[in-house]
């Protein structure tokens, strides 16, 4: 079997689990010395995974913003930023969204082998389609990423993709990241549906470091031998 990349997974939530509004503005739930953590961190990987939902709702850019980190992966011979992928079934993305114009790296964009054709149609300009299987199965879209050199690799949500990496034992890191305030509203996405989580109260997950980030706290979980826990 290949080798799949580190996988960190990284997330902010409010206090009640949630990932953001239920109303199409996009929520702040983090602050901004946590906005720089999570620059530094993305500036350590390869690539950045998100769900196609959060590529529509967000507009992301997916870059690293500090200019210092940028010039620090090309003294390595890397693009500035890590290469972007998201996923989709549905293949309703703008070619105008912020994640294929911005950046000069790659984008790749995972879907189900009978729409490959329909999304390099609609999407061939801008990224490079990949074939996901069908179903698009995680392990298969990691295998396929450390085919193409990715050793480590940031999942920056939403919570569909969340579930799945952490249903599949494909995480090896979760930083999460609560926020002090509540949504209340069920409506609103939260950091993982339903799901056979391999962490359960008859085995609990380790918890590696608890760090106060201002008002905000960053929870860091080991769950795989992987993860260096000092
Ligand atoms: N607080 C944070 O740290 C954070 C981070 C990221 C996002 N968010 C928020 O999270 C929300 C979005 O989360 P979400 O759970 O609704 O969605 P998501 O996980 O971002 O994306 C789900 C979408 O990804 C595609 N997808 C996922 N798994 C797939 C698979 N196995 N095969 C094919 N396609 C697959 C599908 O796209 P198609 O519909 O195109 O088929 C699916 O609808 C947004 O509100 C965003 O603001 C918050």
């Amino acid at each position: 079997m290949p080798d799949r990349p580190y996988t960190l997974l990284s997330c902010g939530m409010s206090i009640d689990g949630y990932l953001g509004s239920a109303s199409p503005r996009r929520l702040e739930l983090s602050n901004d010395a946590d906005f720089d953590r999570v620059d530094a961190v993305r500036a350590t990987c390869d690539a950045i995974l998100v769900g196609a939902a959060t590529v529509r709702r967000d507009n992301p850019r997916l870059l690293v913003r500090a200019q210092a980190r940028r010039e620090e992966r090309t003294s390595r011979g890397l693009a500035p930023s890590p290469i972007k992928v998201t996923v989709t079934e549905r293949i309703e993305l703008d070619p105008c969204a912020d994640f294929f114009t911005t950046g000069e790296t790659e984008k790749l964009v995972y879907c189900p082998s009978p729409r490959v054709g329909d999304a390099r149609s609609r999407l061939g300009p801008v990224a490079t389609v990949v074939d996901g299987g069908q179903p698009v199965e995680m392990r298969r879209v990691c295998e396929d990423l450390g085919d193409r050199g990715v050793a480590r690799l940031m999942v920056e949500g939403g919570g569909k993709v969340h579930t799945q990496f952490l249903c599949d034992n494909l995480a090896d890191e979760l930083q999460l990241v609560v926020a002090p305030f509540f949504v209340g509203d069920s409506r609103a996405p939260r950091f993982v549906s339903d799901g056979r989580f391999p962490w359960n109260p008859g085995r609990r997950a380790t918890l590696a470091e608890v760090r106060q980030i201002g008002d905000v706290v960053l929870l860091r979980y080991a769950l795989s031998r992987r993860c260096q826990t000092d």
